[in-house]
């Protein structure tokens, strides 16, 4: 069998300096790679002007290649670029958008690193498998530079429409660069749309059969693996989740009172602010959830140092602060708000002890709390999930109580829904979307794609026969 090899900016590292805040692409990349083994290569996590050499270790079957990044580095490619353009852009929010060519060029340099430290361990025979908007000019330098290994591209956020694409100035190459990888892989089918729409109509580009694209001497497989969770394994971690001190304490301290609980990373897509805004109105329009309730909200601070995430943190605590002054007794805390990450251990038992699971994101590429909260849930007593219909997750776990996240007073009134939701009705529900769930985990996920790119790239005619769109 190939050695795979994983690229991704984050390398999750099971005791890593940032644990309890990785997002979905470390938790779920560590959970695939944790069976499959093999070498992981990212970003170590830390800014050093001095010492650039990689770094390699081994733990378990995984080994782990790391290179530091120089402060200029982190800051054109990571903050500029990466955090500053492409994350807006792919969640919808052009108006937050820094681009400038400096960090253009920046993001390039470093994906030109990247690619320098790869060339050093990659064996004829190796799969490579790299990961997220970080890395979209990865594999076409790779190429550039000889290799030809297999090399897949999975998208971790959302492919925005070609309309709010070309809001980036060179937009055509993000597009361009994609078509270098033998298969492109999106969380949705709206992802996956939006990028066939950009080769066709914004490059000129043609859609062939069997998710074939081509333009000019380029092709390229597209196709929809929504990223999941270990449904198996997450019960066993949510029970030894139960042992530790912070949910023993959680637990004593709710009383009677019924949960609440978002977990997100402090980012401007995740909608926290419309969703205090629902709680507050939940609060102010129901006397009967007050002192009955409380909504315990885990946001471990993230991208602090890029201005838009300041703005948002200090946004945040002003509707935390509202809803604490307004309805806080002296004896009772409605709205616990938490800027720090915890053992996942400890989240999945907290879930399991929350009435309800609130995600409620403006726009989000899959988001795995969602899948998490479900799996984490008593079987014969689950609680709710309340979702947003822009999440990708919304496209499985239509079973959820969908909101719309831009609505308040909607979302006020789901949330009444769940809280009063009686148990038979989230049985029902829970089932449902248990049932998408053991089909679809992490597992699955990763060998469907493998599956495909080790597929696509065995020698065989290619039928290029252009199909109209
Ligand atoms: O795709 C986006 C993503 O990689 C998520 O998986 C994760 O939530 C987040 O970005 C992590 O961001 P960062 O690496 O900047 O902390």
């Amino acid at each position: 069998m190939s050695r795979l090899i994983v690229v991704s900016n984050r390398v999750a590292k099971t005791d890593g300096a940032n644990k309890g805040s990785e997002g979905g692409l470390a938790v779920g990349v560590m959970a695939a790679m944790e069976k499959a083994g093999g070498v992981w290569f990212g970003w170590s996590g830390k800014v050093d002007n001095r010492d650039e050499t990689a770094k390699h270790e081994v733990r378990g079957n995984i080994e782990y290649v790391t290179v530091n990044m120089r402060q200029s580095e982190y800051n054109q490619y990571y903050k500029g670029y990466a955090n500053s353009v492409l994350w807006p852009l792919f969640h919808q929010r052009p108006e937050l958008m820094q681009y400038s060519d400096r960090d253009l060029s920046g993001y390039i340099q470093v994906n030109k690193k990247f690619a320098e430290e790869l060339l050093k361990i990659i064996a004829p025979t190796d799969t490579i498998w790299i990961h997220d908007y970080h890395l979209i000019p990865l594999g076409k330098i790779l190429r550039e530079a000889g290799v030809r290994n297999p090399i897949g591209f999975f998208l971790h956020t959302p492919f925005p429409s070609l309309d709010l694409l070309r809001t980036v100035p060179g937009y055509k190459n993000v597009l361009e660069a994609l078509l270098h990888y033998d298969l492109v892989g999106f969380q949705t089918e709206a992802d996956h749309l939006g990028f066939c729409m950009g080769v066709c109509q914004g490059l000129g580009g043609e859609i062939l059969k069997h998710d074939r694209l081509r333009y000019g001497d380029r092709h390229c497989t597209a196709r929809v693996y929504p990223i999941s969770v270990e449904t198996q394994a997450l019960p066993g971690v949510a029970d030894r989740g139960e042992t530790t001190q912070e949910y023993q304490r959680l637990y004593e301290s709710l009383g009677d009172r019924k949960l609440l609980i978002g977990v997100d990373r402090l980012d401007y897509s995740k909608g926290l602010v419309r969703r205090f805004q629902a709680y507050d109105r939940l609060l102010g329009h129901n006397n009967e959830f007050l002192r009955q309730v409380v909504y315990l909200q885990i946001s471990p601070t993230s991208r602090g140092d890029v201005q838009a995430y300041g703005d948002l943190a200090k946004r945040i605590d002003r509707e935390a602060g509202h809803i604490i002054g307004t309805y806080a007794d002296f004896d009772w805390m409605p709205l616990r708000y938490l800027n720090r990450g915890f053992r996942r251990k400890t989240i999945l038992a907290m879930y399991r002890l929350a009435h309800v699971g609130l995600v409620t994101p403006l726009k989000d590429g899959m988001n795995l709390v969602a899948k998490e909260y479900v799996v984490a849930q008593k079987p014969e007593d689950p609680g709710v999930l309340v979702l947003s219909e822009l999440a990708g997750a919304a496209d499985e776990l239509d079973a959820a109580v969908i909101v719309n996240p831009y609505d308040v007073d909607g979302m006020a009134g789901a949330l009444a829904k769940a809280l009063q939701m009686p148990l038979d009705e989230r049985v029902d529900r829970w089932k449902s979307m248990m049932s998408v769930l053991k089909k679809q985990d992490i597992h699955a996920w990763q060998q469907s794609f493998l599956g495909d790119l080790l597929h696509l790239t065995k020698p065989q005619t290619i039928d290029s026969t252009a199909l109209k769109y």
